[in-house]
């Protein structure tokens, strides 16, 4: 997938002209937005610049929702990238089982292990109420408890409070398996490997998308769920929010896709 930090990197260390801009070692095939500075200045409006009088937590305090017993890497990668690219602090609700094991990765997670307690939606729900953004899914597994009942619960959540959110792996087995949920939530963006988008895309439209209109099917997916921002990760991103497929990110610098 696209990581924002080596979207960063790329940006701030070269910048270059034309429609299809290769920049760093991404290649940009824009649709809607044709010039490279628009999107750096994009990029920069969202980081807030360090001052004097900042205090830890302004500068972005971030939820991520998952980490099982199984699964302890995906929910903490999540939440450190979230430092690395400039957020305050990361917080992690997980399963007991996968607790001990974040917190050794790193001290500077601050992670919660009540994805499994009775209170947890209670819980999760009074932290969110301090949250700036919501990564729901790393690791969550599919316990039919955890995922289909309490991560769900979590998601109504977090659409009450109106945060944006970001649904990954488990998290689309959640969506795929009731995508009324996610519906028209415009400040959700969906990260579907190919086969998540697959599944989605079949229990959404009733049909398989047809592989030779591949930017085509992100936008009507995208469309069909009310604009939901999807980013189909591939040989090729594919970003949409509904509209034509703002763009197609043709990234090189790494084969390894998830
Ligand atoms: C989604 O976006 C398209 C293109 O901008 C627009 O025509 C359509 O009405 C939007 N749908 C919803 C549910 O907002």
């Amino acid at each position: 997938m696209l990581s924002v930090a080596s979207l960063l990197g790329s940006l701030l260390s070269r910048s270059s002209g034309g429609p299809t801009a290769k920049i760093g070692s991404f290649q940009w095939v824009h649709t809607s937005y044709n010039k490279p500075g628009l999107l750096l200045e994009m990029v920069q409006s969202v980081i807030p610049p360090i001052t004097f009088i900042s205090h830890k937590g302004l500068a972005g305090r971030i939820a991520v929702i998952g980490g099982s017993k199984e699964y302890t890497g995906a929910p903490y990668f999540a939440a450190i990238s979230a430092l690395k690219v400039g957020a305050d602090l990361s917080h992690v609700f997980c399963t007991e089982g996968a607790s001990t094991v974040i917190k050794s990765y790193s001290p500077e997670l601050i992670v919660h292990p009540i994805l499994e307690s009775k209170f947890a939606v209670h819980e999760t729900s009074e932290w969110l109420e301090r949250m700036h953004a919501v990564v729901l899914g790393p690791g969550l597994g599919r316990d039919p408890v955890v995922c289909l009942d309490t991560a769900k619960s979590i998601l109504e959540e977090v659409k009450k409070k109106n945060l944006p959110l970001v649904v990954d792996a488990d998290g689309l087995f959640l969506v795929t398996e009731y995508p009324d949920l996610i519906k028209s939530y415009g400040k959700a963006i969906l990260t579907p490997n190919i086969v998540e988008f697959g599944r989605l895309y079949e229990k959404t439209m009733g049909e398989k998308p047809k592989p030779e209109e591949p930017v085509l099917a992100v936008k009507v997916l995208s469309r069909a769920l009310g604009n939901v921002t999807i980013v189909k990760k591939g040989p090729n991103d594919i970003i949409s929010d509904g509209e034509n497929g703002r763009f197609k990110v043709k990234c090189y610098h790494s084969k390894e896709r998830s």
